[in-house]
This record gives C-alpha cells, structure tokens and sequence, in this order.
C-alpha cells in the first residue's frame, strides 16, 4: 500500500479488472472519471489493469491465480467491470474471478445502495426520486453460493440435485451488525432485515435470534423485520419506508435487481464488496450484456457510481461528492445514454461526467 502523510498527497493504489463484455466499456469511462477526479483534487489513483476474464481463460486456462488474488490485499482497492461470456457456459472464470475474490477476501458485506436520481427515472406511479433512497447489505460469503452440495444418478429421471444453504453464527451477525453500525453512522434511523424463517426453520431461524440480540445494542435505531416475499411488495408499494436492508446472499442478489429498476435501470446501479479494514472490491451491479458489448451503447454511470463508492470508501468524500453531483447533472441535462433517457453513447457519456468533475 502507498501510505498517504499529512501536507503530501494521498496516493492509492487500485487493480482494476475490466473483464468481459460491457464490462470494458463501462470501466473505461470509470477510469477516465476517476482521472479527472484525481486531476481536480490533491490525489493521485494508480490504476494498474488487469486482463483476467474469458478472453485470457480461453487463451490459456487461467482464471485468477491465487498469487493475483493474494497480491489484492496489497492494493487499497480492487474495482472489476462485469464477467461471463456465451463461449464460456459454465461461467468458470468468472466465478473464480466474482466469487472467488468476494471468499477468498472475505468480502462480507455486499453494499448496494438503491437511490433514484431524478425524478424522471423513478418508475413508480405517485412517487418521487427522493422516496427511493436506501442501502442493501447482503450477506456476500454464505448461503446458498457456497457451492455445497452434489448429485446423485445426474442425468437419469431419477436425479436428486442437492445445494447446501449456509448460515453460520458469525457470519450472520457480522453483517447484521455492520447494516446497523452503518444506520448508525450516516444518520439512518430504521434497517430491515428480511429472511424467510416462516419456511426455512433452521437456518433463517437463525437470522431471526440473531437480529432480534443485535438489534437493543442501537436504541435509536428501529428495527423491523419483513418476509422476503413482502418485502418485495414492499418496495414497489411504498419504497419510503425503507433506510437500510440486511439480508442473505441470494434474497440480496434478487432484491437489488428490484431495486435497480427502481433507480433507473441496471446500468444506473453501483455495489462495494466491503471487508472492514480490508481491501475491498467494487463492481457494477450489472453482468456483462454480451449483446451490447463494444458498440459504444452501454450505460457507464453505475460503473462511475461505483468508482465514486470506491473513493468514498477510500475516504476521499469529496471527490466522490463531485462525480455523484456530475452524475445526476447528466441525467437530468441527458447527457447519457438511451436506456435513462439521453442520446449519447458509452464514451460520450463518460466524457460529460469527467467534464464537469473537472469544472466541480
Ligand atoms: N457481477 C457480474 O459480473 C455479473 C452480474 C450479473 C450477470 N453476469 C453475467 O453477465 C452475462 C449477461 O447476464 P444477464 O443478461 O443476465 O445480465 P446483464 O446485467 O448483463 O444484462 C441484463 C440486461 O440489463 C440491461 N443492462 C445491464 N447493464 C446495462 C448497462 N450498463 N447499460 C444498459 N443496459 C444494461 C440490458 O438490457 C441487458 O440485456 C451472463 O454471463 C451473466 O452470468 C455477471
């Protein structure tokens, strides 16, 4: 790590994997945005790119070597574009790369922040921008994607497929435990947790006598607890209610999809896969849209969201403040691209928002 000393510059060292698809499209423009954001403050980002994806697995059958994923702790952040590719069906590389840095790095918590910038993109009738702004933590190293499990008779009609759910104690009330000390650090007054214990008795039982021994630690903070089939009701109901979410791994992956609908589509939406006091990786909430890939029409403002994450992470709030303000001017002049409204491409898009960070 470059260490930052008072009266120098604060220097940060970032891998930063593209990957697959519009993955390169959209971290590019991300990188051109976080230029300009070290050129208008008193920073500077050593971005170091790394080509591991199904370009390189195809060429040579690596994924991510273990040294590569080690060497990550070295850099104070890892940003990655998006991963998967129709030539590679299993998706083995991009589950070494996604899953294997969110284990490897215990990368707990998945943050996904569900906020609408304009009042144009909310899509749901008698709502405003401002009633969609909330945070999703996902539990990012358990349950269902562990990948626990086997067949048995594969292939016959008599086939038992079996995927192992895991729901460890510690596991559970770390994240728990950092959605709360977040509502509790950035003013937020209500998190809710969402599991399905009415169904699964073990395991989601478990969340449940977790959150509830949690929860009297933060006195000024309410908790609630909702069903994940309600909670998704919920949302599209009435998206006020909600501050801050925290749920299993697979609820967090499908909830956030809802969610980014409700900010303006996939491509308006950002997440950080955070380690406390670790190196921590962001990402898109978006895969890799094969079908728009280098042709200069996917949305790069959840991937500049996400740098703007990164920074923010990084402790550099300002710069981050900047490109969120850039951002949302864009959107509302639409300068961006055709999916929220505007009529610019990739590139041109990522050229207005680097262009105002500069002018901040
Ligand atoms: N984190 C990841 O890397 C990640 C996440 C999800 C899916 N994937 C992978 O990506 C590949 C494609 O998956 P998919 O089609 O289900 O999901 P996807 O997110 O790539 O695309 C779904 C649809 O959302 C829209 N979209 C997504 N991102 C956009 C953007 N930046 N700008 C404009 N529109 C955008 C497009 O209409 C696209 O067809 C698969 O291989 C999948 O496994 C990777």
């Amino acid at each position: 790590m470059i260490a930052a000393f008072a009266g120098e510059q604060m220097e940060k060292r970032i891998a930063v994997l593209p990957g697959d698809g519009i993955g390169v499209d959209v971290t590019r423009e991300a990188r051109k945005v976080l230029d300009a954001a070290s050129r208008a403050g008193s920073f500077r980002l050593h971005l170091e790119e790394m080509d591991y994806g199904a370009e390189r697995y195809l060429r040579t059958g690596e994924t991510l070597p273990a040294k590569v994923l080690l060497g990550f702790r070295e850099y104070d952040s890892v940003f990655m574009g998006a991963f998967g590719d129709p030539r590679v069906p299993d998706m083995k590389h991009a589950a070494d790369i996604l899953l294997g840095t969110r284990f490897g790095l215990d990368l707990y918590a998945n943050v996904r922040p569900v906020r609408c910038l304009s009042d144009r993109l909310c899509p749901l009738r008698n709502y405003a921008a401002k009633d969609v702004d909330f945070v999703v933590f996902r539990e990012n190293t358990e349950g269902l994607y562990v990948g626990m499990g086997g067949n048995f008779k594969k292939d016959t009609p008599d086939e038992v497929a079996i995927q192992e759910d895991v729901n460890t104690r510690k596991g559970v009330e770390r994240i728990i435990r950092y959605a709360f000390e977040y509502a509790a650090k950035n003013g937020r007054k209500k998190v809710t947790m969402s599991d399905k214990s009415n169904a699964l008795r073990f395991g989601h039982d478990l969340w449940q006598r977790v959150f509830w021994s949690v929860a009297p630690e933060f006195k000024e903070i309410e908790a609630n607890h909702l069903y994940v089939d309600a909670l998704t009701m919920q949302m599209v109901k009435d998206p006020r209610q909600f501050q801050v979410i925290v749920t299993c791994n697979m609820f967090g992956d499908i909830v956030t999809d809802l969610g980014a609908q409700l900010q303006g589509g996939l491509g308006m939406a950002a997440s950080g896969n955070i380690h406390p006091g670790g190196a921590s990786m962001f990402e898109p909430v978006h895969g890799s849209a094969p079908k728009y890939a280098g042709k200069d029409v996917a949305n790069p403002l959840g991937a500049i969201l996400t740098a703007a994450m990164m920074l923010d992470h990084l402790g550099l709030h300002e710069p981050a403040r900047w490109i969120e303000g850039a951002v949302a001017e864009c959107i509302e002049s639409r300068e961006c691209t055709a999916d929220v409204g505007g009529h610019l491409g990739t590139a041109a898009t990522g050229d207005a928002v680097a262009r105002r960070v500069l002018a901040h």
